[in-house]
């Protein structure tokens, strides 16, 4: 699959729901609960995450992810843009155009706060980068999974080679998850996700219901 075979009005078909937000905000279990919802109502709904979900998605998340890469602050944005822009022709693209819905772990927005905010490379200058490979494709719906830095760091599964980083650089993050979102209220939502799973997942859906309309 190219990226020539998507084309813009082909793309409006499904909607691209990305969730976001520093470690441990749950992402994962309420990205999994949102495509259980979208599928009972009727929809097509198929779950990815980033970095990751082609063959050299994974390959390149491998290097991202590993406390032993070396790893300057322009090259890690890229190759994160990288794993995407493949993400992006190889999968999303293509699932849209067929009236699929994505929900997504993860999306361009962590590199604006991660590399645009947590690196300090800006976030228009990560945004500039990443628009080059991405093609059009691009959330509709960010929804931002607010928690506390410490709170989520404890939380954290599996110390990876960013989530290792420490409170300050999720602090920082944070900050650049609300500019973000204080820019552009009408595509990112703040949740509060320092509630139970279940609160979490039906205030997320009735926003989806809300913002992007057809789901029942
Ligand atoms: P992952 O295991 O998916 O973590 P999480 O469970 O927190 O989602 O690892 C992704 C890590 O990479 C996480 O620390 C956030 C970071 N990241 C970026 O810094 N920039 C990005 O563009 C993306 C997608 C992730």
């Amino acid at each position: 699959m190219t990226e020539s075979m998507t084309t813009a009005d082909d793309r409006r078909r499904g909607r691209y729901i990305a969730l976001e937000g520093i470690e441990g905000a749950g992402k994962s279990t309420v990205a999994n609960h949102i495509v259980a919802r979208l599928t009972d109502a009727g929809i097509d709904a198929l779950g990815v995450r980033e970095p990751g979900g082609t063959g050299a998605g994974e390959r390149i998340r491998d290097i991202l992810l590993d406390t032993a890469t070396e790893l300057g602050s322009w090259g890690e944005a890229m190759l994160f843009a990288a794993a995407r822009a493949q993400l992006a022709a190889e999968r999303i693209g293509p699932a849209l155009s067929a009236g699929t819905w994505i929900v997504s772990d993860r999306s361009v927005y962590s590199s604006l706060a991660y590399q645009g905010g947590g690196r300090g490379l800006g976030i228009e200058a990560v945004r500039a980068v990443n628009e080059a490979g991405l093609c059009g494709v691009w959330p509709d719906l960010v929804i931002v999974l607010r928690v506390d830095p410490a709170r989520g760091l404890a939380r954290q599964e599996v110390e990876d080679r960013i989530g290792a980083e420490g409170i300050a650089f999720q602090q920082q993050v944070a900050d650049a998850f609300d500019r973000i979102a204080a820019q552009d209220p009408d595509r990112v939502v703040n949740v509060d996700a320092m509630r139970t799973v279940g609160e979490v997942v039906d205030e997320v859906y009735g926003l989806i219901q809300q913002r992007l309309g057809s789901v029942t």
